[in-house]
């Protein structure tokens, strides 16, 4: 606060700072310069200056100017044009912060002052250094009851298929989350919720007892079993395709008894399946040792997989932990409540009676097994009483999207609105081909291999940069992952895309490359200075050069980027946002001006990029090979 007062001073601004509630001047520069403009605007218009600072907003981009306002709200009801006239007239000519605003559409654009930018803000990023952009209070409590509880749920593959694209995007955006709460103050709980239930791993079991070597599985546990599962698989499609023909065939004569269907799902490898998931939800020793074995290989598997991720969990939880006794409590209070009916020996919800516009969720199966829904919903109630969460998001793909509809809507037709209104699901696109880049049967490991593989190759991509970042040897993998990370956030979530090494191995503004060069580069030129704020005039002078204050400018609006990312969960403008500084960055080198000398000046902005890309960077979940 002092150092803040005292560059204030230094720029004859009046203090204390203009006090606006909900503006955290101590964590975001643009909050301080939206209280002092509101400050002017509430003199000028004579209102609140809480009303004056709701008329202000961010324009995203700096050739927009710093903030703008919309003059619409600074007075509803008033002309754009008298009200700019107005403004423009009695805007204070020379104030030490701002020049004279502009007109544009019903926006009025401000700008800081060049010869103000470097005060203002590099002592600002340079005294906040890490917490730079983080510690905003979001996750705190109003009340001094401590900090607010996030449950993330998030990658959670199945343990009978292949790790697919979609549960890479979940595991790369639930980490980013995971992160991004816990820096605005939440403390968050991890938890994987894994496939590890249900008939796929009675089909498991049942091509296990056709194909299963233990000599095999000793020699490659992950991949036989899921040489099993294709097996199987595959032996068992005729039958699922005839059941469905005959389904098919009931709904379009009108009959409503499947008797064939029922028939053929009575013998061969159906009969099978559901016996041993009898079996397993029966808990019969031979089936259960089994299915412990399975889960086990896989959690082992995944967790070495995503140690190289830099992804860790608090919690391997899964469909198969959900206690039967809280799932026969949500079938008891959907019955209490009418919700819920028999229909041939199955029991299912009309979704009609939850609020939903059509539908039918099946909550008990023919064979009394449990669904994926009524494990779902037995769940929530579990992880309310286990962790006394403020919120849980769920990170799935789009694929589920109907399934959390409903999910929620249920919750809410049972009177638990209170704990309806705290879930979340983030959707996304699913990632697919995955399995057409890599082959069949493939472990997730394969997946970082391949991204390695295609970063072997950066060299001749330009081996400049490469050398700037050091021996390629040992950065191979960091480099592979803070690609492969960039890449799948870099897309909005709603944004269809595939998976693709192809154009890992770039430097193009935007990639993960490209971030771990420049930071590379910021060490590099930073080397054995210690840059400081505290700068004599002339240095200030020269860093109010166009270059540099759009730079600094482009920096001050960090907080701002990850306030919005909080609230909108899209990564993808934190990457974008990096690209912006990137590129600002290496307008600031000059011609040759690179092996000149770096200035105190250029140190200090330097170090002030450094933080803000390397803030950004380990938010997004990459770690800086400098620092290898
Ligand atoms: N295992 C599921 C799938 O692969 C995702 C699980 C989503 N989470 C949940 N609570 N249903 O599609």
């Amino acid at each position: 606060m002092e150092a803040l007062q005292k560059s204030l001073q230094s720029l004859s601004l009046g203090l204390p700072i203009p006090q606006v509630p909900l503006t955290e001047v101590l964590l975001n520069p643009l909050d301080l310069i939206r209280a002092y403009l509101a400050q002017i605007l509430a003199d000028i218009v004579n209102c609140e200056i809480e009303n004056a600072s709701k008329s202000i907003q961010w324009p995203n981009n700096i050739f927009n100017g710093d903030l703008a306002v919309i003059l619409p709200r600074l007075r509803p009801g008033a002309k754009a044009e008298a009200l700019a006239l107005e403004l423009m007239e009695k805007f204070p000519k020379d104030h030490p912060l701002f020049i004279l605003p502009f007109l544009e559409g019903v926006h009025f654009r401000v700008f800081v002052r060049p010869e103000a930018v470097p005060r203002l803000f590099l002592q600002y990023i340079l005294d906040r250094e890490d917490s730079y952009g983080s510690a905003s209070s979001s996750g705190r409590s109003s009340a001094s009851n401590g900090q607010k509880k996030l449950v993330v749920e998030f990658s959670s593959p199945n343990i009978t298929s292949e790790f697919q694209g979609k549960h890479l995007r979940s595991t790369i955006i639930g980490a980013f989350i995971g992160r991004l709460y816990e820096s605005t103050g939440w403390d968050v709980t991890r938890i994987n919720y894994l496939g590890d239930w249900g008939k796929p791993i009675a089909l498991l079991r049942v091509g296990w007892s056709k194909y299963g070597s233990e000599e095999a599985y000793e020699a490659d546990p992950v991949g036989h079993l899921l040489e099993v599962y294709h097996k199987i698989e595959e032996d068992f499609k005729p039958e699922q395709d005839a059941s469905r023909q005959a389904r098919d065939d009931v709904a379009k004569e009108g009959k409503d008894e499947g008797e064939a269907q029922v028939e053929i799902e009575s013998r061969g490898i159906f009969a099978e399946r559901n016996d041993a998931f009898k079996n397993l939800e029966d808990g019969e020793e031979d089936t259960a040792a089994f299915w412990k074995r399975v889960r086990d290989v896989n959690i082992d598997n995944y967790t070495k997989f995503y140690e190289r991720l830099g992804v860790r969990f608090d919690d391997y939880s899964g469909e198969s932990q959900v206690s039967p006794e809280v799932m026969v409590e949500v079938e008891q209070m959907l019955k209490d409540k009418n919700l819920s009916e028999e229909s041939g020996g199955a029991w299912i919800i009309h979704m009609q009676n939850v609020g939903a516009k059509a539908g039918t969720a099946i909550i008990r199966d023919r064979s009394g097994s449990s669904t994926y829904l009524l494990r779902d919903l037995a769940a929530v109630l579990e992880r309310s009483r286990k962790y006394s969460f403020d919120k849980m998001i769920y990170v799935v793909a789009s694929d589920n999207s109907v399934h959390f509809t409903q999910l929620f809507k249920i919750l809410e037709a049972l009177d638990l609105e209170d704990l309806t209104g705290k879930l979340q699901h983030v959707r996304f696109s699913e990632v697919s081909k995955m399995a057409a880049t890599l082959g069949k049967g493939y472990k997730p490991q394969a997946i970082l291999d391949k991204c390695a593989e295609a970063i072997s190759g950066l060299p001749e991509v330009d081996s400049d940069k490469v050398a700037v970042m050091g021996d390629l040897g040992q950065m191979v993998e960091p480099l592979a992952t803070s690609a492969l990370i960039v890449q799948e956030l870099s897309s909005r979530s709603a944004t269809v895309h595939n998976f693709d090494t192809s154009a890992l191995a770039s430097f193009k503004l935007g990639s993960g490359l490209d971030l771990q060069y420049w930071i590379s580069k910021l060490y590099l030129l930073l080397k054995g200075a210690t840059p400081t704020a505290e700068l004599a005039d002339e240095d200030y002078e020269a860093l109010a050069e166009e270059d540099q204050t759009n730079l600094l400018r482009i920096l001050a609006q960090y907080p701002e980027v990850i306030n919005v990312t909080y609230h909108s969960l899209e990564p993808s403008g934190i990457v974008t946002y990096l690209a912006s500084v990137t590129e600002q960055l290496s307008e600031c080198f000059g011609e040759n001006g690179e092996d000149e000398a770096v200035t105190p000046g250029m140190a200090a902005l330097y170090e002030a990029t450094r933080i803000v890309l390397e803030n950004g960077m380990k938010l997004l979940g990459l770690t800086p090979v400098a620092h290898l």
